[in-house]
């Protein structure tokens, strides 16, 4: 087997590394030589974000994608940031660091089952959260991610019949604070969803002046517990407002990187998922992304996200929307 079709079977460019290699100077080094810019996301390693040119949530990443004047886009996340980064910029090389960073939410709602729900109901606008394929896009009428959904839903009149997929937490969560009575779809995210009710009760016990900070993307016994619900941009801006000096974090652990950095006087205190261990809650598919797997990318440009013609050519249409509607609300 050759070296290529080894990559393509494992979803990265395997290739040994010389020990003494500089890593980071040689990733500084290539994105120069190549006009690429490193995008990452909050729940990346620390190391990542680091090394990274933009870090932020999923919507400033698609922001960033579609103005960037790069030749090729490294994407350090997931996935469908990749796809969505893409379908913005096809004349862009998009590279991940590995093909196997999927994301179970998105794989929780299948483009053909959807697309089913959606022809049973016709006359439905459809929303969908970006965490989806570009095959779900495609059926969709507008994307919102958890910074905006709230805004995009409200901006719709209130008599408007709306389907909102994949993440029924996100979506009942969207419901209850605009007051619409969206029809959801039964997906989520199994980071999120792991977060038990008992063990935030006893961090809250434990620290009662401390704030309790949730992605919506947390099951709705959790989402009544917090203070502030939000994406993991509007999380750490909520941190950094604050005048308290303690939050207990429910969400994906890699944002307490970030959280730490522009706070460093705060104390950020995770919130473990269920079970007996004290572990944070990690991602699997974010946590395959490592400063090896960006050089080699780098370096051979390997692997590059691709997204058939016709589905990206109906993908952009409610992803461009998203962002109207996003800069008009200023968001
Ligand atoms: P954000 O939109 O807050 O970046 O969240 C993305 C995500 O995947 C949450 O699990
Ligand atoms: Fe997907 Fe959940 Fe991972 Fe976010 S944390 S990328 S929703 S699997």
């Amino acid at each position: 087997m050759n070296a290529k079709q080894e990559w393509i079977n494992k979803g990265y460019a395997d290739e040994p590394i010389d020990p003494s290699l500089d890593i980071k100077a040689e990733i500084q080094r290539l994105k120069i030589e190549k006009n690429a810019v490193i995008l990452a996301h909050y729940y990346q390693k620390g190391e990542i974000q680091e090394i990274a040119d933009y870090v932020g949530d999923s919507l400033a990443l698609a922001q960033w994608a579609a103005k960037s004047t790069a030749d090729i886009l490294v994407m350090c996340g997931v996935h469908f940031m990749g796809e969505t980064a893409k379908i913005l910029c096809p004349e862009k090389k998009v590279l991940v660091p590995d093909m196997n960073a999927g994301c179970s939410l998105a794989d929780s709602c299948p483009s053909d089952s959807f697309e089913k729900f959606v022809k049973a109901h016709p006359g439905y606008t459809v929303i969908s959260y970006v965490n989806t394929t570009a095959a779900v896009k495609s059926l969709t009428d507008v994307v919102v991610t958890s910074g905006n959904a709230k805004q995009i839903v409200a901006s719709f009149p209130e008599d408007e019949k709306i389907i909102f997929g994949p993440d029924k937490n996100l979506g009942s969560y969207i419901n209850k604070v605009t007051g619409r009575n969206m029809l959801l779809w039964n997906g989520a995210c199994h980071v999120h969803e792991q977060f038990s009710l008992d063990k935030l009760k006893a961090l809250k016990a434990e620290y009662p002046n401390a704030l309790v900070l949730a992605h919506p993307e947390c099951k709705k016994e959790i989402l009544d517990q917090a203070d502030i619900v939000g994406s993991t941009a509007a999380l750490l801006k909520g941190a950094k407002q604050s005048s308290k000096s303690s939050f207990i974090v429910v969400t994906e652990a890699g944002i307490l990187h970030e959280m730490r950095k522009q706070c460093p006087e705060k104390t950020f205190i995770p919130l473990p998922p269920e079970g007996n261990g004290h572990a944070c809650n990690e991602c699997n598919f974010m946590r395959l992304n490592t400063l090896e797997k960006l050089y080699n990318c780098l370096k051979y440009e390997y692997p590059f996200i691709e997204v058939d013609a016709k589905i990206a050519a109906e993908a952009v249409k409610p992803i461009h929307r998203m962002l109207e509607i996003s800069e008009r609300l200023g968001l």
